[in-house]
Order: C-alpha cells, then structure tokens, then sequence
C-alpha cells in the first residue's frame, strides 16, 4: 500500500555570533561555572545581536536548509515555525521569514509549543504534507529566549540561549512500511494543570508586556523523564520499532542529567545521543533542528538512520517523533 511520507531532504541552522560563558554570567548574578554544569552540563550559550530578531535567526537557518537540500525556496510551499518568541504579537514570524526568501505562495504559520514546538511543527507539517496541502515544506525552530529572560534571577536566566534550526520536508509515496524513509510516527500531549510550574508572566491579554520567564526547576525537573519517555514508548509502538533500533537519539537540549536519564531508560548508549546543551544551553523550539543539523553536517546522520527526537516544555506541552533519516 503506498502511503505519503514527509523526508527530510536538508537541514540547517544559525547561532548568533556573540558567546556568554557561565564566567561572563557569574559577573551578573550570584552562580558559579562549576554549579550551572554540574546542574544542566551548561558551558555557553549564543546571545541575539541588537537589532537581531528570531525571524533573523529563523531566516538564516532556512536559507542553509534551502541549500543543504538544493531546493529553490520557490519550491517551497508551506513555512511553519514554532517559536514562543515571535518578533511581534502578529503577523506571524513564519509570514516574515517567508517574505525574506522571497516566497508569495503557499502558507506560513507560527506554532506555539515552547519547548516542544519543533516536535509538535514537525508532526504538523507532516500531517499538512501527508493530506496533501503542500509538496515541501520548510519546518524551523527559532528563539530569542534572552529577550524573555529576567536577567537578575540566578535560577532562570543560566539555562537558556538563542538560536536557529530548520528541516526541508518533502513529500513521497512511501510503502508504508517501518523501513520506509521520512516521517514513522509520532505523539504529542499536553497537560494544563501544569501550567504555573513553566509559564511567562506578560503577554498582549493580560499585562500588554512580554513579561518573564518562571519557572519552578525542580518540578519540570521531576516530571520530564517520565512524561518524555512515554511519547517515546507511543512512537515506538506506533511504528512497530523495538528501542534497541534506534540509530540515534537527538533529545530536547534543557539539561544533560535530563537527557542522560532518558537515554539510560532505553538503554541508549552516551555514542547514540546528539548532546549540544553544552554550548548552546537551552534554545527551546530550536534546540532539536540545531542538533539534527550539526550531527547531519558532521556525517552523523546517514540515510536510512533512525532517529528519535522528543522535546517537553512549558503547558507541559511534551511529545516524540521517530524519523527514517
Ligand atoms: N547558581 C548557584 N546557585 C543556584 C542557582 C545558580 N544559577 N540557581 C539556584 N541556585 C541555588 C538555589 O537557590 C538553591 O539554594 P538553597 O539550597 O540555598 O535554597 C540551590 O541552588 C538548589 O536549587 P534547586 O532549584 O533545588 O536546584 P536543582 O538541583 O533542582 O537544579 C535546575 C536546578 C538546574 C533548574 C534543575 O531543577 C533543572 O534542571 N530543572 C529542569 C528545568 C529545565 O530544564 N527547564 C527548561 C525548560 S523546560 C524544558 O525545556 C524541559
């Protein structure tokens, strides 16, 4: 039976060009290099220029996808960014990137997942490619989470940073089989009674400002593993593929005790897993597409690879996806 599937046809990224090390931040508040990497496996992360929006970032990393794909961005006909740090309230940051490649066809729509808006983007987008609304379609992670940062709170502002990822989907018949390329499966969830453990405290309804990250760490903490691993066991069953055949594991980048915790449940070895959280800390919705593109330039991801990715962030919002490189 011939069933639609969404390959990944290219992918690339962007990290702005100025470097805060955990020893920069410990001259603004009260922490230590040594307390930040014990506790999250943080070393440095990538800060927005001035005058440097998340459509700048989200740009730049779909221009390199475009070219890592070898796709004119004329082909492509749907742009769906999942970000929570949008450049205004509206037009959508994704309608902004695709006037900047130059594109007046198809749709482009913002996501709004936090953390897990590139997992829940790239279910989308294969959903919209699977049903036959668009042919290609670029699927981008963007954030600027230093503008949302309260920059004198010690338990917040050492976790995150800014930055840039993208996939080009294309659309092929597949047999519908687990070793079919593109899109396998995947799972996405939400729960609401969680919503004062992450949340940020503006917004255009409530305060008129953009407001605050808060967060209650230790909670998120307890939770992630758990919930991160159940959407992984979902995408596992729905594909009909046992953990031990996963070629790669390429995790949301919030904290590496987080990541190696997961990765130990399946018994996925440290060699399988993407770790980049080490120099980018935490770039919500772009974190996975940055990794998916450093470990596809450094030769890492081969075609016909599995790979898993899952994400968990504010709401709770959590979810996995299971690809064929
Ligand atoms: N530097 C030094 N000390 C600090 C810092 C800091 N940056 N931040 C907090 N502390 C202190 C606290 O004040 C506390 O001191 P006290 O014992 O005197 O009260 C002590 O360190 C311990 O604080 P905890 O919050 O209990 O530390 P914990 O071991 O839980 O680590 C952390 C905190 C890193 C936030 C952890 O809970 C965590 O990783 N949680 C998950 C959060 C996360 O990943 N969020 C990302 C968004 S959601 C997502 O993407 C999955």
């Amino acid at each position: 039976m011939t069933v639609r599937r969404s390959v990944v046809r290219g992918t690339g990224s962007y990290l702005p060009s100025r470097v805060l090390t955990n020893d920069e931040l410990s001259t603004l508040v009260d922490t230590s290099n040594e307390w930040i990497v014990q506790r999250s496996g943080i070393r440095e992360r990538h800060i927005a220029a001035e005058g440097e929006y998340t459509s700048d970032l989200a740009t730049n990393a779909a221009r390199a996808a475009l070219d890592n794909a070898g796709i004119d961005a004329a082909e492509i006909d749907m742009v769906l960014l999942a970000t929570a740090t949008p450049d205004h309230t509206f037009p959508a940051t994704a309608v902004m990137v695709q006037e900047q490649l130059g594109i007046a066809h198809g749709c482009a729509y913002d996501l709004q997942a936090v953390c897990s808006g590139f997992v829940f983007a790239l279910s989308n987008a294969d959903a919209m490619l699977r049903a036959g609304h668009a042919r290609k379609a670029l699927v981008i992670g963007a954030e600027t989470f230093s503008r949302i940062l309260d920059w004198q709170d010690r338990t917040t502002c050492v976790l995150f940073g800014d930055g840039a990822g993208a996939v080009v989907l294309e659309a092929v018949d597949g047999e519908g089989a687990a070793d079919d390329r593109g899109v396998l499966s995947s799972r996405l969830r939400s729960d609401g009674r969680h919503l004062d453990k992450l949340y940020v405290d503006g917004g255009p309804s409530t305060t008129g400002t953009a407001g605050h990250l808060r967060m209650q760490g230790r909670e998120v903490f307890r939770h992630a593993v758990g919930m991160v691993s159940d959407v992984i066991d979902g995408a596992l069953t729905d594909a009909g593929v046992e953990a031990d055949a996963i070629d790669w594991f390429v995790p949301h980048q919030a904290n590496k005790r987080i990541i190696d915790a997961t990765a130990r449940k399946f018994g996925w070895p440290i060699e399988k897993v993407v770790v980049t959280v080490d120099k980018h800390g935490n770039t919500s919705a772009a974190s996975i597409p940055l990794a998916l593109d450093i470990a596809n330039r450094d030769g890492r991801l081969q075609p016909g690879n599995l790979v898993m990715i899952e994400a968990m962030g504010g709401g709770f919002t959590w979810g996995a996806a299971l690809l064929r490189w």
